[in-house]
């Protein structure tokens, strides 16, 4: 896709999953790419599969420590000299009741999924703006537009993107400035398998609908077409209930609450 050749692209979460796919993807389409994650082994391989590791920087980082993230968007910006498309990919999932979760999981999932995408974010954003030039780009969720039981703190921070980069598009429009808000449905990776259980646990379990989901190296090429294109939001996933249960939350929310209390999912 012509769009990313040459772009220096950050991507976040890309030891797996969803941003290694893209890894992959943009790799081959001529993106020169900036790869971060915790586990420097993990992005390591994932370079040295892509088509051009030549053009490949790796910064490990964990969204977790908030007090390292403005030296590591220093970094990044570095690298290259430069940043083009910021993607905020890296994430985990949660899988509890409300009342079995503990308020120590309730603050991670929003530090790792939210705040973290702000503060990087935050810190990016002068450069995109002298430059007069940028992209963020951000993986949501079905899960930002809907609720459904044992998701609440995923839920929620996926929920807060779409506030925060909703007002961030309206403030910079006028400035070459692009915000994309992807909303996966179920993509096939380990997203379930590393979320976060009530006490801070693994559930470390392949979920059916997630198994089912569409492969990996499809969604990144879905994604990239609406990158492309410059979309505001974009759904990401098969034609499957998730889809159908953002047309039902939009126009009959009662229902698609009576269909979530049915079927609690894993
Ligand atoms: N798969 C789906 O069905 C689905 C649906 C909707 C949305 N999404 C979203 O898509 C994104 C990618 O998820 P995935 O499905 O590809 O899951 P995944 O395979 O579990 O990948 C998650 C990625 O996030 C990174 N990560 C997790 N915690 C981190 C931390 N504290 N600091 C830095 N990196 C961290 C992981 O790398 P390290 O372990 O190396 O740190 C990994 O690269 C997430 O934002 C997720 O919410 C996924």
């Amino acid at each position: 896709m012509q769009y990313f050749q040459n772009k220096v692209t950050w991507i976040t979460g890309a030891s797996s999953g969803i941003g290694e796919a893209l890894a992959y993807a943009l790799s081959a389409a001529g993106a020169m790419l900036i790869l971060s994650s915790r586990k420097q082994n993990e992005l390591e391989r994932v370079k040295n599969q892509c088509a051009h590791p030549e053009k490949i920087k790796i910064i490990q980082l964990d969204l977790e420590n908030a007090s390292s993230l403005q030296e590591k968007t220093k970094e990044a910006i570095a690298a290259f000299d430069h940043i083009d498309i910021m993607i905020h990919n890296g994430g985990i999932s949660q899988r509890s009741f409300v009342i079995d979760t503990s308020m120590e999981v309730q603050r991670k999932v929003m530090e790792v999924d939210y705040f973290s995408y702000v503060s990087l974010t935050n810190y990016l954003l002068p450069h995109f703006i002298e430059r007069k030039s940028g992209h963020f780009v951000i993986m949501s969720s079905v899960m930002g537009k809907i609720g459904t039981p044992k998701r609440s703190a995923y839920a929620a921070a996926k929920h807060a993107l779409h506030g925060f980069f909703d007002c961030l598009r309206a403030e910079v429009a006028d400035q070459n400035i692009l915000v994309t808000i992807i909303t996966p449905g179920y993509i096939r990776t380990n997203v379930s398998v590393n979320a976060v259980t009530g006490s801070g646990g693994s559930l470390g379990i392949m979920a059916h609908d997630i198994e089912q989901g569409l492969p990996a190296d499809k969604a990144a090429t879905q994604i990239m077409k609406a990158v492309a294109s410059g979309k505001f939001e974009a759904y990401v996933g098969k034609n499957g209930k998730e889809k159908l249960a953002l047309i039902i939350n939009r126009f009959a929310p009662n229902l698609l609450i009576k269909s979530a209390v049915k079927q609690v999912p894993t």
